[in-house]
């Protein structure tokens, strides 16, 4: 599917589903895509918020589409994939992006639910969609995938073992599909964002760092922020937009030879 005379992040002709769609990162992206000339495929598992996005793309000239769905269900997963497949023909892209943060505590009290919980979505889902979607593309000539992780894959954050363990799972099933990939002409890369800010996520994290209280972290929400940002070299968080171009660059013919990597979003963190 590459053609080295085709500039590296035209999107024209191409449809780019976006799992997460809705969300801060997901919209973001989407609209980078969109005006980059993707036909944009969110999924998200709000109705409502999932509708807002799409009429917010579509006010901003963003061709975009959206269905709701449940990653961690197999077969809304397949439903959905169908559906696109029938209203966009082939999808060439997937940023399979859908995720959660969980609740925050020591491991000594960490819920098992919670565990379970924070598996389903971020492992199970990210899986579900990823062998669906590249199933779709095998059979239709190839495509990449950009799968989102986040620097507590490796970063090892406290009070955070659910979600820690699920990111560095998107790690490993990332260099391994990129393996399995490679013959079906499918690359298959990871970003992992650090601090991303201001949005909920952002919000959410000082909060629950705070609330949970660990000899690395204060109490005040907004000394935990301070020191959150004092740890990443280039000192401040990152936007929301700062994470698109990323996703774009791996995602289009110019990264055409680069597979199974991870591209830390992180301000020099590491
Ligand atoms: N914001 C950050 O600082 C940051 C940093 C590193 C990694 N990430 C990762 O980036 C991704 C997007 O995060 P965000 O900051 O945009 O958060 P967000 O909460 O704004 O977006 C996540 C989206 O995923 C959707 N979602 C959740 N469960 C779902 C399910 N079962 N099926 C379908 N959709 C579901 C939510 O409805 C939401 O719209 C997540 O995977 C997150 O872990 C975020």
């Amino acid at each position: 599917m590459t053609d080295p005379t085709t500039p590296n992040t035209s999107f024209t002709g191409r449809t780019v589903v976006i799992t997460g769609g809705a969300g801060d990162i997901g919209l973001a992206t989407a609209r980078h895509l969109g005006r980059l000339g993707a036909t944009i495929a969110l999924i998200d598992l709000y109705a409502g918020k999932l509708e807002a996005a799409r009429a917010q793309l579509e006010g901003d000239g963003v061709a975009a589409h959206a269905w709701r769905c449940d990653v961690t269900d197999e077969a809304a997963v397949d439903a959905t994939l169908e559906a696109i497949a029938e209203r966009l023909g082939r999808v060439q892209h997937l940023f399979n992006n859908a995720g959660i943060l969980g609740p925050f505590h020591p491991l000594l009290d960490y819920p098992t639910d919670d565990f379970d919980a924070i598996q389903a979505v971020n492992v199970r889902g990210a899986f579900l969609v990823l062998r669906a979607f590249a199933r779709h593309m095998a059979e239709r000539g190839g495509g990449s995938i950009v799968n989102m992780a986040s620097m507590a894959a490796t970063g090892g954050p406290p009070n955070m073992i659910a979600y820690a363990t699920s990111k560095a799972a998107v790690l490993g099933m990332t260099q391994t599909a990129s393996k399995d990939l490679a013959p079906h002409g499918i690359r298959v890369n990871a970003v992992s964002p650090a601090y991303m800010g201001p949005g909920f996520m952002w919000t959410r994290q000082v909060e629950l760092q705070a609330a949970a209280g660990s000899q690395y972290f204060a109490t005040d929400p907004e000394v935990v922020a301070e020191q959150m940002i004092g740890s990443v070299p280039m000192r401040r968080t990152g936007g929301m937009e700062e994470i698109p171009g990323a996703v774009a660059f791996l995602l289009s013919d110019g990264a055409s030879y680069i597979t199974g990597i991870n591209v830390p979003i992180a301000g020099g963190i590491l």
